[in-house]
């Protein structure tokens, strides 16, 4: 096991500037999870610190150890990608084995560690078959197993779980969680999907054009996103913007009115808080279709998920935002309806994105 410190990493392909000065320190026996859109720069850092791509300035350092220029092999760590590549001519045994071979690890030793992590991946009555003999779930877990054989410091996943269908991404998704608490590895994971990093990391990196967005458990990314990118990236459907005006304050409490004119008292600040371009920002959740409230739409769709109701509403000026309908309500399309606001969730962002959240009630 070890720790990961990234101090001002940077990556350039020729003149274009991929990564900026990118800073983290990963403990050991983290879940660290790197969330982002495509294109930015997710799997060049990766195979920054895997050593497979070049690091055109800062330093990585696995432990304590500067390995900024070390070769793969020395980096005490075992890579997991999205194109799982296995020999197609070797057993699940042999393809699990040949690295070790390679490395000159003693052939008891070798085999004590393919049957280990064998019965923790539950491989056991596949070690003799071919990979063209097995599914995709099971090829990702042959995958999974050739580098927790390694006995790594630290785990990379590249998008291992982006092949499987939903279903098996769901049951491979609990495995790595299953196998994280049983190894205790550090390990770091690159995903585009929210849902995935919400549910297997202890902290999340959400990256944007190359640099870092913010840093946090998940449950803080989702309640206090620092900005209005975070904010929309995290949940689903993600969180709604309303363009607002800033009026008085109340008791150091920015009040702001909505399209159609209604205030608003949040729980932000007024300190510091700038005059123009806010936008109140809120999630689904913690707006309600409701008999008074200040924000008022007319219902475009309604979604019925099982669980919850959602209304998608046109607010005066145009700005779309999706509310929640409680049970026993039931808006007509095309109808115009009243949306409470619960304003201990209740954001402003101001027009460089960075978020001004509600404050904690005083209690
Ligand atoms: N070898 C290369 N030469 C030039 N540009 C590259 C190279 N590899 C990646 N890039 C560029 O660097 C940026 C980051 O690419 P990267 O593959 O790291 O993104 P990513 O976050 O992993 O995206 P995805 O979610 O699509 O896998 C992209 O704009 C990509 O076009
Ligand atoms: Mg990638």
């Amino acid at each position: 096991m070890a720790g990961l410190k990234l101090e001002n990493v940077c990556k350039r392909y020729g003149a274009v500037q991929v990564i900026e000065n990118l800073s983290l320190d990963v403990a050991e026996g983290e879940f660290v999870v790197f969330l982002g859109p495509s294109g930015c720069g997710k799997t060049s850092l990766l195979r920054m610190v895997a050593g497979l791509e070049e690091v055109s300035g800062g330093r990585i350092l696995i432990g304590e150890r500067d390995v900024t220029v070390a070769p793969p092999g020395q980096r005490n760590l075992a890579m997991v990608f999205q194109h799982y590549a296995l020999y197609p001519h070797m057993s699940v045994r042999e393809n699990l084995a040949f690295g070790l071979k390679n490395i000159g690890i003693p052939a008891d030793e070798i085999a004590r560690r393919i049957t280990e992590s064998a019965r923790m991946l539950e491989l056991d009555s596949l070690l003799d078959r071919k990979p063209g003999q097995l599914s995709g779930g099971q090829r990702q877990r042959v995958a999974i197993g050739r580098a927790v054989v390694k006995e790594p410091g630290i785990f990379l996943f590249d998008e291992p779980l982006s092949n499987l269908d939903a279903a098996l991404r769901g049951r491979t998704r609990l495995e790595l969680a299953q196998l994280h608490q049983r190894l205790g590895a550090t390990m770091v994971f690159v995903t585009h999907d929210q849902i995935e990093a919400m549910t297997l990391a202890t902290r999340i990196v959400v990256m944007k054009g190359g640099a870092i967005e913010q840093v946090a458990t998940p449950a803080e990314l989702y309640r206090r996103p620092a900005t209005r990118f975070v904010a929309s990236f995290i949940g689903t459907p993600g969180m709604g913007f309303v363009p607002v005006q800033r009026a008085a304050d109340e008791q150091g409490r920015a009040v702001v009115t909505v399209p159609g004119g209604a205030a608003v008292t949040t729980r932000v600040s007024a300190d510091g808080l700038p005059a123009q371009g806010l936008v109140l920002g809120v999630r689904p959740e913690n707006l309600r279709v409701a008999e008074v409230g200040p924000l008022r739409g007319r219902v475009e769709l309604v979604e019925f998920l099982g669980e919850r109701t959602l209304a998608h509403l046109k607010l005066e000026g145009d700005s779309p935002l999706i509310v929640t309908v409680p049970a026993g309500v039931s808006p007509e399309l095309g109808s115009h309806v009243a949306v409470s606001v619960d304003v201990a969730e209740a954001h402003l962002f101001d027009e460089s994105g960075r978020a001004h959240h509600a404050q904690e009630a005083l209690s």
